[in-house]
């Protein structure tokens, strides 16, 4: 059964994209002048990553990423959100850009434009130079500023075709999920480098904001965020105030101070780590922004943990309710209630869904298609949802479907599959889902009706 899509409600000019990031599909590692990043460093220290994977090939898109080029195509995107590897193009962390680096993301730059599809460019998607870590990495203020020079690098060399700019992809899983909770690289469980992290990442963002705006001018910059809905697992009052830390730690953390209202005070307390701010530093994170990114998931259920780590919430796990092979909770009301948080509570102007996806164990079958009527339900609630969201009134401009094609899955390794195109890592063969050519048809649907 199909879910029925009000597609009528997208404007004629609605974008339709689909996303990767660098470390997840490139592979290459070692290739001309790539230094390592944490996820290298991460990924190769064994126990981190399910089955020891790690990103050395990966999709091995570095070479492939022609062949890529024509999955979009057949899937009709007009927008294609990649990330840039910061240790491609200034492998030292600072100092010089490496020509090599830059030459890859320049043709593929001039490809997409010629195939028709706008490059949308995320900056940092969480691959650190190494040696940037080696020098504290982003507990230390230098990182932001290190991040300003290698975003203005970029912009100076692609800003004359690429218009459409993200600073950071989810800061928060860099902070909380890198620094506190040790899943992903760095790996750390120290709250004070956490908070330090979560600062020195927003500020690095108001600087790399200001730096392309400076190379590009007319560039059309975001942030990408993760938002959850979050939900208390009881009414009891411990367990609402632990939900509210909650959207605290997740939500309002990230876009408070962004919006230009500073570090949440509640939270500020629950962590009671001091700030390592310098005065001008809340005006530049909130230096504006022509739009807003939202990756969505899944929502979140919590309950008050007095004895846990900050922010003293803990999932709770909920029976008989669908959910994806990575064990998330399906919810697809939470994107439009997102979306309209950030237009009645943000006041936001410009919405992209930066992400939306699932991951379920997809098969090539003996016939070789690839059926995943999951995905293809997924896929179609939260395009509803979307559609509502944009009927009563949110400013969304454009969805990006995660991902292409089955990826690195950071701490899952391959075995967690996102793409619309199913990968064969053994032989580097790309299959279309049933979900794919879901979306492609939607794509041309939509398109019909302009
Ligand atoms: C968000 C991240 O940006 C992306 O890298 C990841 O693969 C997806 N979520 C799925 O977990």
């Amino acid at each position: 059964m199909s879910e029925p899509i009000d597609l009528a409600a997208f404007p004629d000019n609605f974008r339709w994209g689909t996303a990767t990031s660098a470390y997840q599909i490139e592979g290459a590692v070692t290739e001309d002048g790539r230094s390592p990043s944490i996820w290298d460093t991460f990924s190769h220290t064994p126990g981190k990553i399910d089955g020891d994977d790690n990103g050395d090939t990966a999709c091995d898109h570095y070479h492939r990423w022609r062949d890529d080029l024509a999955l979009m195509r057949q899937l009709g995107v007009d927008m294609y959100r990649l990330s840039v590897a910061w240790p491609r193009v200034m492998p030292g962390g600072d100092g010089p850009v490496n020509p090599k680096g830059l030459a890859f993301y320049d043709e593929l730059t001039d490809a997409l434009l010629e195939a028709g599809i706008t490059p949308s460019v995320t900056l940092y998607h969480w691959d650190l130079p190494q040696v940037l870590q080696d020098r504290g990495g982003w507990p230390e203020r230098d990182t932001a500023e290190h991040f300003a020079a290698y975003a203005s690098a970029v912009a100076e060399r692609l800003g004359d075709r690429v218009t459409h700019w993200a600073t950071l992809n989810e800061p928060l899983c860099s902070a909380w999920i890198g620094h506190l909770e040790g899943k992903m690289a760095p790996g750390w469980t120290d709250l004070t480098a956490a908070v330090r992290a979560s600062y020195h990442l927003l500020l690095g963002h108001g600087l790399a904001t200001q730096a392309v705006r400076a190379a590009a001018p007319g560039a059309e910059i975001g942030i990408v965020t993760n938002l959850s809905t979050v939900h208390a697992a009881t009414d009891s009052p411990e367990d609402v105030a632990a939900a509210h830390r909650q959207d605290g730690h997740v939500n309002r953390w990230w876009l408070d101070p962004v919006h230009g209202r500073g570090f949440p005070a509640d939270m500020v307390e629950v962590y009671g780590v001091e700030l390592p701010e310098k005065p001008g530093d809340l005006e530049t994170i909130a230096t504006p922004l022509d739009w807003l990114g939202l990756n969505y998931y899944m929502p979140a259920h919590v309950a008050d943990d007095p004895n846990g780590p900050a922010p003293y919430a803990r999932s709770v796990r909920r029976e008989g309710v669908p959910r994806t092979g990575m064990d998330w909770e399906i919810d697809a009301s939470g994107i439009e209630t997102l979306l309209l948080r950030l237009t009645e509570e943000y006041g936001a102007r410009k919405i992209y869904v930066t992400e939306n996806g699932s991951s379920f164990p997809d098969r090539v079958g003996p016939d070789g298609t690839v059926d995943d009527p999951e995905r293809r339900a997924y896929l179609e609630s939260h395009l509803a949802a979307c559609a509502s969201a944009v009927a009563k009134g949110a400013p969304l401009a454009g969805y990006f479907a995660w991902s292409l094609m089955d990826n690195f899955e950071w701490a899952y390794g391959y075995d967690k599959r996102f793409g619309l195109f199913h990968v064969d890592y053994a032989t580097q063969a790309r299959t279309i889902k049933a979900s794919g050519r879901r979306y492609a048809e939607i794509i041309d649907t939509h398109r019909k009706l302009g």
